[in-house]
């Protein structure tokens, strides 16, 4: 407690630019025993089957963010790791043992002592895509034409995944209009279709897609949206429309280990958008990132402090089409790729060939009252705390029942991929 008020007063202090050390740090030391070694205790949170999964498949999130991102040092990154990790999941139904724990480790499902893990998935798709969360994600697994597949592999992947296998015909044409069909019937429209041909040398082929418009819990006005300077790195900056609040109610702290202030903001739906902004100018995000884990997200979680800051931030209309296969395979999953044994979906030999990943994410003003919530008691704080999102920041979508991750955005510019 008093080390976090130290961080607030001395996030108050800091402007942007400066970059001094300060003492404590966001993360609570767990407790040295007797021996000098930490213990940790799990918090009682991740005892729920549901949460503890969900901090499994997120930490797989962050894996693959992490990755994607080192692929592409200097460009935005938008990321529902979310659909892939269920494409895959689903996928582990049809794996013999050696195949199915690759997949498992890459899940994190090692960690979890869970009997039923395809039965908690349908709970966590349950809650995480339930309508008051304007979320919508969808994984499909589609296989090789004239592929016989096993009725054992079907029935449970319809019930815990709520999806069908999909067989290509081998016309290309029909093949991505199919898929495109279904993409379109699953995110309601939102997301554009593609153009991207169905390569025909496809054994299996995940696809993963999800849409999230934000609504925040207070909304921003939107006469005081304006053109303002984002700033790409130390010499360049763009005009984009940033919306503010002079007043805003948010959830704050400074991390001087990542030297990096934190907020968070709520959305509808029981949902938050968690920001990472460096204390200087740079596209070098990478110490934030590899700091990225359900654990150290459910801490920041509980220890951000509510305060009343001067807030800036960028509208927000970004959309991804692409392929993840590369990162996976950079993942411990390349042996998925080579000779996996699937033999419970049929008695051929097929490999994962390709995952495809379709996303939406977008905020702007919209949300759902004027006035903060009430029962948020903001700090009093003498110096006025100003929080500007006009240079390179990292935020998380994060779901606050489960602690489930739905988005992770690197933005380096903010007008789009
Ligand atoms: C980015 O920052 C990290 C840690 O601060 C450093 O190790 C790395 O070399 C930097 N990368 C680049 C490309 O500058």
């Amino acid at each position: 407690m008093q080390a976090l008020m130290l961080l607030l007063w001395a996030g108050a202090l800091l402007g942007p630019g400066s970059c001094q050390d300060n003492a404590g740090s966001l993360e609570d030391s767990p407790a040295p025993d007797t021996t000098g070694v930490p213990v940790e205790e799990e918090d009682p949170f991740f005892k729920v089957p549901v949460n503890k999964l969900a901090a499994a498949i997120s930490n797989f999130g962050y894996d693959l963010y992490r990755v994607r991102s080192s692929l592409s040092p200097t460009a935005n990154v938008l990321l529902s790791p979310l659909s892939v990790a269920t494409a895959l999941s689903a996928l582990s139904l049809g794996a013999e043992q050696r195949t199915e724990s690759t997949i498992h480790r890459a899940l994190y499902y090692d960690l979890i002592s869970n009997p039923d893990i395809h039965g908690t998935y349908k709970e966590l798709l349950a809650a995480v895509t339930a309508p008051q969360k304007n979320f919508k994600s969808a994984s499909r697994i589609i296989f090789e034409r004239k592929l016989r597949i096993k009725s054992s592999f079907v029935a449970p992947l319809e019930k815990s995944y709520g999806t069908r296998p999909r067989i290509l015909t081998g016309n290309s044409r029909l093949d991505l209009q199919e898929v495109n069909n279904w993409v379109q019937a699953q995110m309601k429209g939102k997301i554009a279709r593609s153009t991207r041909e169905i390569p025909s040398e496809i054994s299996i082929l995940l696809l993963g897609v999800a849409y999230f418009k934000g609504q925040w819990v207070t909304k921003f006005d939107p006469r005081k949206t304006s053109l303002e300077d984002f700033h790409l790195d130390e010499e360049r900056t763009v005009r984009v429309p940033m919306m503010s609040d002079p007043k805003a109610t948010l959830r704050y702290g400074l991390d001087s280990d990542l030297s990096c202030k934190i907020a968070q903001l709520p959305l509808t739906g029981s949902m938050s958008i968690i920001f990472f902004l460096p204390l200087k100018v740079t596209q070098n995000l990478t110490m934030i990132e590899e700091s990225l884990t359900s654990e150290f997200i459910h801490d920041i979680d509980r220890e951000l402090k509510t305060i009343q800051a001067v807030l800036t931030i960028p509208k927000l209309k970004l959309s991804y089409e692409g392929e993840v296969t590369k990162s996976l395979q950079e993942m411990k999953l390349q042996s998925l790729f080579d000779s996996p044994d699937f033999s419970k979906i049929t008695g051929k030999p097929i490999k994962l060939t390709q995952v495809e990943h379709r996303g939406g994410f977008e905020w702007n003003e919209d949300g759902a009252s004027t006035a903060p919530s009430a029962g948020l008691q903001p700090a009093r704080l003498t110096f006025p705390l100003d929080y500007h999102l006009n240079q390179p920041f990292i935020f998380v979508l994060r779901d606050t029942d489960t602690g489930a991750l739905l988005f992770i955005g690197k933005i380096l510019d903010p007008r789009g991929i």
